[in-house]
């Protein structure tokens, strides 16, 4: 989602809706804006995207000089204007961005104390504490936002109006990015820079915990645990409108990529019981019972969400002890597939549209299979045909090749899979403690393969002029075998062919000589030393091998001209690092060729044909 704020002299919604149209790329499902003019707060709210809301303004005189405004970008509570931010209570109106982990503790309390609830969303909780707080003889808007914020867990950023004090925001982050723009006479806050940079390049980055009171004179910022004042620097940025839009990326593709680590921690957090090792997804309406009785696990998708489906499998049957099959969602549709009562028929998928998942599970669901949609985007065609679903908080994925939903899709499916493996009891608590530990640390672990890209870079600048590429893996380097070479072919045009490395004997062995390079994922995992040994095949016939390895294996260094290291983690979750170089290879090459990065040709984000 996408806040804006701003308090000064001028005219404040067009400020607000200008700011944002820059930041729609973070989500358009529903917009709202929430006006102080010096008398009280005007709220308009709108469904679809910021045009409708625009339009809805041009209907209206706004005049007021402070408000608050929101793009969303839904993770709980369906898309529509009873949903669509800001969300009030008493004198206050509230725009938030990010999950409140405890919503439904807070919320059930705060109905049994006689507050009645107008959406679904957890934002309104924190416009009820707010004003809760205020009830209780908060002496500002100020004090009141910071005893509301002691009362909610998560990751937020958020920005709050009040009646009573006109000329005055109050904003805080957690987790969730919010800037401050520090103008002359004026004051404006924004989930990105962008939002804020045609009036002002004058930056205050804000730390998780910050509170702030914007006023047009000034600021005031303080720890919302602590109380204690705290000074931060204003930075001026340099960057061009554009350059800015994609957070200072040359592409979208690669802003994406590296937001992976914040969107893999969205997708986890408030789902992991660490103490018991257990994970919880009500959502998913997938109850113990048919969690312990079903028989299979049938998984339809295309493209990447295909691949993430191929790591699935190797999870869920190793995990939960049930038997899966991945299957193409095109080929399902047209075979004459066979589902049954006691199947769990998963629809992943991104965009949640593409027409050929939809069919597959139309199918599935016309001989009565249950079927859960592990999805992105919330309430969109597969997830509104399902059972129920699980939704990857990945954001609005811009770049025509996958990625952050890709990890986000894997993140969602090794929880699903530790679900069912307690359920089934296949998995003691131990071990689904030892791997839920392992996931929640990943995103660090992420940030950390991320920040080597310049190594990748060289990687990618030697692979420029290749016109065919293998990419091998074994187990679950195999998915991400076969998500490397789609990510080199969609966007760099390159000839490239995913395989498993057992398999390379029975054909792609006749390829290999000192011209084609061979990039291989091999962590030191249970597969190594048959990868190993695959590897030393390739070299015998002059290969040129790029390792994606495991930090400090010094074996693979006398076998591969390349290497990217990656952290050592256990073998569950290897596959959220070892995609992350092949991701940046992919882009590198595309870059280097001077592609169209984020719009390959004739490939389109969203495929609604069959
Ligand atoms: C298109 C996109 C791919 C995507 C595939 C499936 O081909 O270009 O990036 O993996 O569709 O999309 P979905 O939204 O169902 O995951």
């Amino acid at each position: 989602c996408g806040i804006v704020g701003y308090v000064g002299s001028k005219k404040a919604a067009p400020i607000i809706v200008e700011g944002l149209r820059k930041l729609e790329y973070r989500g358009y499902d529903s917009a709202g804006i929430a006006i102080h003019d010096g008398k009280g707060i005007e709220i308009v709210r709108t469904l679809g995207k910021l045009i409708k809301l625009s339009e809805a303004l041009e209907k209206r005189t706004l005049d007021g000089t402070t408000g608050i405004g929101h793009t969303r970008w839904a993770t709980h509570g369906r898309p529509s204007e009873v949903n669509a931010h800001p969300h009030s209570a008493g004198p206050v109106a509230v725009v938030h961005n990010g999950i409140i982990e405890n919503h439904v503790a807070v919320r059930q309390q705060l109905e049994s104390q006689g507050v009645k609830f107008l959406s679904d969303t957890d934002t309104e909780i924190v416009a009820h504490l707010v004003h809760r707080e205020l009830q209780k003889g908060a002496k500002s808007l100020f004090e009141a936002v910071r005893g509301a914020l002691r009362q909610v867990h998560g990751a937020y950023a958020i920005a709050v109006l009040s009646r009573d004090e006109p000329d005055v925001i109050v904003a805080a982050r957690y987790g969730s990015p919010l800037v401050v723009g520090a103008g002359e006479d004026e004051m404006l806050c924004g989930s990105d820079i962008p939002a804020l940079l045609a009036h002002t390049r004058d930056m205050i980055f804000l730390e998780d915990g910050d509170i702030v009171e914007l006023r047009a004179s000034g600021v005031r910022i303080e720890t919302v645990a602590g109380g204690e004042k705290v000074e931060r620097r204003v930075k001026r940025i340099d960057w061009s409108p554009v350059q800015a839009e994609r957070g200072g990326y040359k592409h979208f593709m690669l802003k994406e990529i590296h937001e992976q680590p914040d969107v893999v921690e969205a997708t986890l957090r408030g789902r992991i019981d660490l103490a018991a090792g257990d994970v919880h997804a009500t959502e998913m309406g997938v109850t113990p019972e048919f969690a312990k009785e079903l028989r299979r696990v049938y998984i339809v998708a295309c493209g990447t969400s295909h691949h993430a489906g191929i790591a699935g499998r190797y999870w869920i049957e190793q995990l939960a002890r049930v038997p899966t099959v991945v299957e193409l969602a095109s080929e399902v549709r047209y075979r004459e597939p066979i589902f049954f009562p006691d199947d769990l028929v998963i629809a992943i998928s991104q965009s949640g549209e593409t027409a050929d998942t939809i069919a597959a599970l139309k199918a599935a669901k016309a001989q009565g299979a249950k079927v859960l949609a592990l999805c992105n985007v919330l309430d969109s065609a597969i997830p509104r045909l399902s059972d129920g679903a699980l939704y990857t908080h990945a954001g609005p994925e811009i770049g025509v090749a996958s990625t952050k939903a890709f990890t986000t899709q894997l993140a969602a499916l090794l929880l699903l899979a530790v679900y069912l493996g307690r359920r089934r009891d296949s998995l003691p608590a131990e071990r689904g403690r030892e791997i839920l530990q392992a996931l929640w640390e990943i995103p660090s672990h992420m940030r950390e393969v991320l920040g080597d890209a310049d190594y990748v870079h060289a990687i990618a600048k030697r692979l420029v002029h290749a016109k065919d590429v293998l990419f091998l893996g074994r187990g679950l380097g195999f998915p991400i075998a076969l998500e490397g070479a789609l990510k080199l072919k969609e966007i760099s045009y390159a000839h490239a062919e995913g395989y498993a490395a057992g398999e390379m004997k029975h054909g792609p062995i006749a390829l290999i000589d000192e011209a084609l390079p061979v990039i291989v994922v091999c962590p030191r995992d249970a597969h190594y030393d048959k990868t190993f040994s695959n590897l030393q095949e390739v070299r015998a016939r002059e290969g040129q091998v790029v390792a994606i390895a495991t930090k400090g294996d010094e074996s693979i260094l006398e076998i591969a001209q390349h290497h990217v290291w990656i952290p050592k983690v256990p073998d569950e979750v290897g596959p959220l690092l070892t995609v992350l170089p092949l991701q940046l290879i992919a882009y590198y090459v595309a870059n280097l060729k001077g592609n169209d990065v984020d719009q390959p040709r004739n490939l389109a984000k969203t495929v609604t044909v069959e």
